[in-house]
């Protein structure tokens, strides 16, 4: 007994001894027969060596390093690390092209094409310990597979299953990312519930510095780890203008990875959010990790231009994807948000129980939002204006003690409001040829939503809802766990599993960031995990010029734009103005790409300007084709794209296949693309076959005013277009302030081609928008 007592110790002396080995040194430079990966356009050069028993790598691109020699493997619970002792058994290599068609995205192709080195690395019998002794008897084997793409790196670790490791538990994930120069970021402070904050920008040296700073405005709760930790994407941009953007992919029954960081050194270690008992992976062979990447461009439009991350997914696994659609959605929403009305419907109870709690009898507060009389209001809003979905929030029973209570069992996802008559509504809105989106706040119990999910999701096909809201506001349930643990991360995956059962479409809030995962599974079409338009006036300027760097790698965001009232002053006593302009709240229609798009703001907001509003009308949210014109982070971004035909009207399709749904349905994009006048009310009196050629372009700036160039080259040689110019008056401006002017635009009609040039200004915060088709 004591022996063992003793064994215990020393090995749990040597490993942690081993980690502050880790920690504050760097790794050896690569010896002169390590093996080499080269893109296949030969810039980027992977090297990989076992160097002293440990894996490491590095990456240089064009001769210059991007990685210089890192640290690979995991210190694990019962036995030896991942990190010494290895030789290396085996190296393959492979090659792959091909191009894939994705079910929704920016383009309708995508082009996966790398070369690949698979490593075999062993610890031999006998040269490590274990508690269980399986060390003695196998040898531990751990293999690295290297993809290198032109635009950047990927690799992840594997366990084959004639192994030593069986069940294993992460302890830490070792892998390091040494940088070679104090490069600029844009980064958010590393967190283990959320991911809402603005970005900071600044060198690597001073995040320690400002890492409290980056906390102001932030989302709740917050579990911080380190004064240097940040989260992935992590956008950087080194002195000589490389961009640098390190993130993950393909994150399945693991942990997220944030990364700490090394100010002495200059490394950025793999930083993973424990579960409930600490672990950070429960594992079990034969299996992998997900993929740690690493993008590399010259050009910050390269970055936006990069699906390094969607190619490193696995093909979708759905055989039917018929009913999976894009949907531009309107909502009962941003009432709640900017305080105008309430989700709950009383204010008798300050404490609910479900099943007990009678609402029947409940003095309705007045200031309910989703009832009847308002939600029909919407309806026939969107139905006017040729909208695919309406959201409507606060329906079921429960909002009265929601908030920050670590409830349990806080909803049941199935019984409305005494004032939401649910069939009715449904009926209501697909005989005006719109779908209802159903919303699911779990409050962060996950296992309450686990346990009502089955017959949620049923409910939602009794009445034709094919999308669904999900949403984690608070500290998750069971207690302990974060919002990025591995057991969390399984239940977030789990939710859309078993909605694609169901044929149902999830936009989730607050759950863990995406990573790609969206190719396997394209009935994932819409995240929020990032601050979204709900932080109102607290989102700094050049946010929503940083996200697509960042957030938007993984996947599409719900950042729900199209706020035309920016005062929120306006709306409620304590309402104050958003960094923002009527312009570049278009522009974010174009900028940012989801196949789910918002047009989040009030029908009354919207018509004293339906002339701006027709933009959001005639834009497509699908593409078949994108180009990123110019970027830079925290600065301004110009993006043009061309729509896909095939899917304009999918959305309106479906609601017409509904037994109560209308036929025949026109939505404004296809409108707008096949030019049929709104005179001409259903699909059955034109023909769709012709659909002009038409794009789409938006810009977006920061606090600073700018002009910028847009060449149309683009466009049809010899084709004439109708261009519409929807810009900031001169005196715009959405700066907050004397001068604040959001809603100051013009809209200039002009007929172009692709040998015209448009000089664009965009007003402090501000954009523009423009629509190209062909006459
Ligand atoms: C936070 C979400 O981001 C927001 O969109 C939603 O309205 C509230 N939670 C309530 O579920
Ligand atoms: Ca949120």
């Amino acid at each position: 007994m004591k022996k063992i007592s003793f064994l215990i110790l020393l090995l749990f002396i040597c490993y942690g001894m081993n980690a502050i080995a880790q920690n504050n040194s760097i790794a050896p430079a690569m010896p002169s027969d390590a093996l080499t990966l080269r893109s296949p356009d030969g810039q980027l050069s992977l090297k990989f060596a076992v160097v002293d028993g440990c894996p490491q790598y590095s990456l240089d691109r064009a001769g210059k390093p991007v990685v210089l020699p890192s640290r690979m493997g995991f210190t694990l619970e019962w036995r030896d690390d991942l990190a010494h002792a290895f030789v290396l058994k085996d190296k393959t290599y492979s090659s792959f092209d091909e191009t894939w068609e994705p079910v929704w995205g920016e383009e309708s192709q995508i082009r996966n094409h790398y070369n690949e080195m698979l490593v075999t690395i062993e610890q031999p019998v006998g040269s490590v310990e274990s508690m269980d002794h399986s060390t003695e008897k196998k040898p531990t084997v751990m293999q690295i597979r290297f993809r290198l793409y032109d635009d950047g790196l990927g690799f992840r670790y594997e366990f084959p299953m004639e192994n030593a490791l069986v069940c294993f538990w992460f302890k830490e994930e070792l892998t390091e990312f040494a940088m070679a120069g104090d490069h600029t970021a844009w980064w958010i402070p590393g967190d283990y519930d959320t991911q809402e904050y603005n970005y900071t920008e600044s060198k690597l040296s001073e995040i320690r510095n400002l890492w409290e700073a980056g906390h102001k405005d932030g989302g709740w709760p917050w579990t911080a780890f380190s004064k240097t930790g940040v989260q992935t994407a992590l956008q950087m941009k080194t002195d000589d203008g490389l961009y640098i953007n390190i993130h993950e992919a393909a994150t399945l029954d693991y942990p997220t990875m944030h990364l700490d960081f090394n100010d002495t050194t200059f490394v950025f270690r793999a930083w993973l959010c424990p579960d409930a008992t600490g672990y950070k992976g429960r594992m079990q062979a034969p299996c992998h990790t997900p993929w740690r990447t690493v993008m590399v461009c010259e050009k910050a439009t390269d970055v936006l231009a990069s699906r390094l991350i969607l190619n490193l997914n696995e093909p979708c696994v759905l055989e039917d994807v018929s009913w999976i659609h894009p949907v531009k959605y309107m909502g009962v929403w941003w009432e709640m948000i900017s305080g105008k009305s309430t989700w709950s419907y009383t204010n008798d109870f300050p404490s609910v129980k479900l099943g007990q709690t009678d609402y029947e009898h409940a003095k309705p507060n007045g200031t309910h939002g989703a009832n009847n009389a308002n939600v029909r209001r919407y309806i026939d809003f969107a139905a006017a204006h040729g909208f695919d979905g309406l959201l409507i929030e606060g329906w079921n029973i429960g909002w009265e003690d929601w908030y920050g209570k670590q409830k349990e069992f806080v909803f049941d996802f199935l019984t409305p409001y005494p004032d939401f008559d649910l069939p009715a509504l449904n009926k209501y809105a697909h005989e005006k040829g719109i779908r209802l989106i159903m919303h699911h706040e779990s409050s962060a119990s996950t296992v309450n939503y686990e346990r009502w999910m089955e017959k949620a999701y049923t409910l939602m096909n009794q009445y034709g809802y094919d999308a669904v809201k999900g949403g984690y506001v608070g500290t998750i349930i069971p207690f302990g766990e974060g919002h990025y643990s591995q057991p969390i991360n399984n239940h977030y995956h789990y939710a859309i599993v078993e909605a694609a059962k169901h044929h149902i479409m999830v936009n989730s809030h607050e759950a863990v960031r995406p990573t790609g995962l969206c190719r396997t599974w394209p009935n994932m079409i819409g995240n929020e995990s990032a601050m979204g338009t709900e932080f109102r006036e607290r989102i700094n300027p050049g946010h929503t010029t940083i996200l697509p760097f960042t957030r938007l790698q993984g996947g599409p965001m719900d950042y729900t734009p199209g706020i035309f009232e920016t005062d929120m002053g306006k709306i409620v006593p304590w309402g104050k103005p958003m960094k923002t302009t009527i312009c570049n709240q278009l522009g974010l229609y174009v900028t940012f790409y989801s196949p789910l798009q918002m047009a989040a703001d009030f029908p009354e907001h919207y018509e004293p300007f339906l002339d701006a509003f027709q933009f959001i009308k005639d834009v497509a949210v699908d593409w078949d084709k994108s180009l990123y014109l110019e970027a830079e982070p925290g600065a301004y971004i110009v993006t043009a794209r061309h729509p896909k035909t095939a899917t304009l009207n999918k959305a309106a399709d479906g609601v017409g296949q509904l037994p109560d749904g209308k036929k025949g349905v026109i939505s404004n994009a296809t409108r707008f693309v096949y030019a049929i006048p709104d005179s001409i009310e259903t699909k059955g009196r034109v023909s769709l076959s012709q659909p002009r050629d038409v794009w789409y372009v938006g810009g977006i700036t920061d606090e600073n005013a700018r002009e910028v160039t847009v060449k149309l080259d683009f466009l049809k040689p010899g084709v004439t277009y109708d261009a519409t110019i929807y810009a900031d008056a001169k005196d715009a401006s959405g700066m907050p302030g004397d001068g604040y002017k959001p809603q100051a635009y013009t809209i200039t009609k002009k007929k172009v081609t692709s040998k015209s040039t448009l000089k664009l200004r965009m007003a402090p915060c501000g954009g523009f928008a423009l629509s190209l088709r062909e006459k």
